[in-house]
């Protein structure tokens, strides 16, 4: 076929299709746009999951007379006029793009005055062409009004999910504005329902207790540190609440929502061994610097950023998440983690807040809290490894746990999640100086790697030998294992081999130094580490106290689960029914 210039009509109709993937994205661009304006009040209607009618009403500065016809032109921007002006954006628009992407595909209608002009303006728009322009009586602000999506687009449209899913991802993502923006206020109705209604109150806590649960937002813990290039805030659940996926995970660089692997992993990161393997924590974070050090022009549709320095920014959050968390997690309330007590506990406590469920919906699974509610305020039970305890082993129940009686009460201690994170400790402190002391393998075991990606492959290697483990490739299809850890207990030598043997074969980049180290470090621990049901004497109990004492972090194992549990003596008197 010769080749030919598209039709002007044509290339704006592909060119909005990059822009404006689905309704969410509609609704994407003109929030910004009314967030751009200094709007103090933005309401969303959205009809049919927003492909009958999408409908944004702001108060902002709103566009003169004049300028309308403009606002919808390809390339026509208020926000910059050289391309140096992108290294000082503070707005969220710059390319003036959006209202000509969405004209191309929809049929539009803005209104709009600016405190300036007496009277607003209304024009009509179909086919990217202005149909009418008229003026009208209203008050300052914008009004548009996106009707008929896609249209013109047929193949577009054939490819939106179902209005119920579409809705709810703009519920999500006006949520996310909700948390970015606490100072706007933001409503949404869902085809004529009210869905959300926030306070525009400036805090963030109470925006949370509006849109998510007022529960959860007393639990929140939060995050505050600057480091002269990087200041990040916002509010973060802490270890006993989490979620089985990652969509509560919410940021934004910039007061800009963006989708960034690099912070993802930064805050999983943070969270490594607080929480066991698939469950996530629920932050609502801000990361703010200087324009110049993040590129937004990396996208389309301006959800992704690139950082000038990637190293910088991970181990920044990485680090202000994480000491936040060591700092101010409380021990675990045996009352406030089980689940079903054998005491006949009273039924008039308190409900808890606990919920495996995505924040924007109301799904189920409850804990019950009991009547006890001794620690509800965790500001009185803030430890750290400072305020660790100091214990005397009693004894052992089941050749699992140890009782020990401290400074309140009764302690439980799980014996295989102390000791793990005792050696997992002592791992990560000796871990790539060659202090791990190795043993030699009777036998090589050999790992067949023909069907792997290689692409990492070598730097695992390295890195593995210089853990105490003396690992080779034999030929370009086999790896050889020849020695482990000393510390590795016989009988455990075929697990530890076999994480090993994931840990190669998985997709875990080796660049991320710090989830490698901890990958090997906790599979090392686990399987150094007394187990349950290993009889332990009284001496060797004692021992093992001592050392969690000196840990770090000695409330959870690497995998996240709690190796301590108290029984206050208030809870024992309440339980004796004694007054206290
Ligand atoms: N709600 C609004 N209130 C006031 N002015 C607006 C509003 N929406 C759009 N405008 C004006 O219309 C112009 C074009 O908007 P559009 O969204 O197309 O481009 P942009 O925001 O400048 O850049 P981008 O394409 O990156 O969003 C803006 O630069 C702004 O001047
Ligand atoms: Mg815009």
């Amino acid at each position: 076929m010769k080749i030919k210039v598209l039709d002007p009509l044509i290339a704006s109709k592909i060119a909005a299709g990059e822009v404006i993937e689905r309704p969410s994205s509609v609704i994407k661009e003109l929030v910004e746009n009314s967030i751009d304006a200094n709007s103090k009040t933005i309401e969303i209607e959205i009809i049919n999951g927003g492909m009958d009618l999408i409908k944004i009403t702001d108060d902002g500065n709103g566009i003169s007379k004049e300028d309308l016809p403009l606002a919808i032109e390809r390339h026509a921007t208020s926000k910059i006029t050289n391309i140096d002006d992108l290294t000082r954006l503070t707005s969220m628009g710059f390319r003036g793009e959006a209202l000509a992407s969405i004209a191309a595909v929809s049929q539009m209608e803005l209104s709009s005055k600016s405190p300036q002009s007496i009277a607003g303006s209304n024009i009509q728009v179909e086919n990217s062409m202005i149909l009418n322009e008229n003026p009208i009586s209203m008050v300052n602000g914008t009004s548009i009004m996106v009707s008929n999506l896609f249209y013109n687009l047929p193949a577009r449209k054939k490819f939106m999910s179902t209005q119920k899913s579409e809705s709810n991802r703009i519920v999500r993502l006006i949520n996310h504005f909700c948390v970015t923006h606490p100072e706007i206020k933001f409503k949404l109705l869902i085809d004529e329902k009210q869905k959300i209604n926030t306070h525009g109150d400036g805090e963030l806590i109470h925006t949370i207790a509006k849109i998510l649960n007022q529960n959860l937002a007393s639990e929140l813990i939060s995050v505050s540190n600057y480091d002269g290039d990087f200041k990040i805030s916002g509010y973060i659940t802490p270890p006993h609440i989490s979620r089985t996926n990652r969509s509560n995970i919410l940021y934004s660089v910039n007061k800009r929502i963006v989708k960034d692997k690099l912070i993802t992993m930064a805050l999983e990161q943070a969270y490594r061994g607080f929480l066991t393997i698939g469950k996530f924590p629920i932050t609502v974070l801000n990361l703010n610097t200087s324009p110049s050090k993040v590129d937004i022009n990396v996208h389309p549709r301006k959800d992704e950023v690139r950082f000038m320095n990637e190293n910088e920014v991970f181990s920044f959050i990485q680090r202000s998440v994480r000491e936040t968390l060591i700092q101010k997690h409380p021990v675990p309330n045996t009352f406030n983690a089980v689940h079903n007590t054998a005491y006949p506990l009273t039924s008039s406590g308190t409900k808890s807040n606990f919920r495996e469920e995505s924040i924007y919906n109301n799904r189920i699974e409850t804990r019950e809290q009991t009547s006890f509610n001794f620690n509800t305020n965790n500001e009185n039970t803030l430890f750290t490894n400072n305020n660790f305890p100091i214990l005397r082993a009693i004894g052992q129940i089941d050749n699992t746990y140890i009782i020990a009686e401290g400074e309140d009460g009764m302690y439980i201690l799980d014996q295989h999640a102390c000791h793990e994170k005792i050696n997992y400790e002592k791992i990560i402190q000796s871990i790539g100086s060659n202090m791990l002391d190795m043993q030699l393998l009777m036998e090589p075991y050999l790992i067949d790697i023909s069907s792997l990606k290689t692409r990492f492959l070598m730097n695992k290697l390295d890195s593995l030998n210089t853990n105490g483990i003396s690992i080779d490739l034999l030929d370009d299809q086999t790896i050889m294992l020849k020695g482990v850890p000393a510390t590795i207990i016989n009988t455990k030598l075929n697990d530890f081999i076999k994480d090993i043997e994931t840990f190669i074969e998985s997709e875990l980049d080796i660049n991320d130094a710090l989830g490698t180290m901890n990958t090997i470090a906790a599979s090392i621990a686990c399987h150094s580490s007394i187990r349950a049901g290993d009889t332990i004497d009284l001496k060797e109990m004692n021992l093992l106290l001592r050392d969690l004492e000196n840990c770090n972090e000695p409330f959870h194992c690497p995998h996240g689960r709690p190796t301590i549990q108290n029984i206050s003596i208030n809870q024992l008197n309440h339980m004796f029914i004694r007054p206290n």
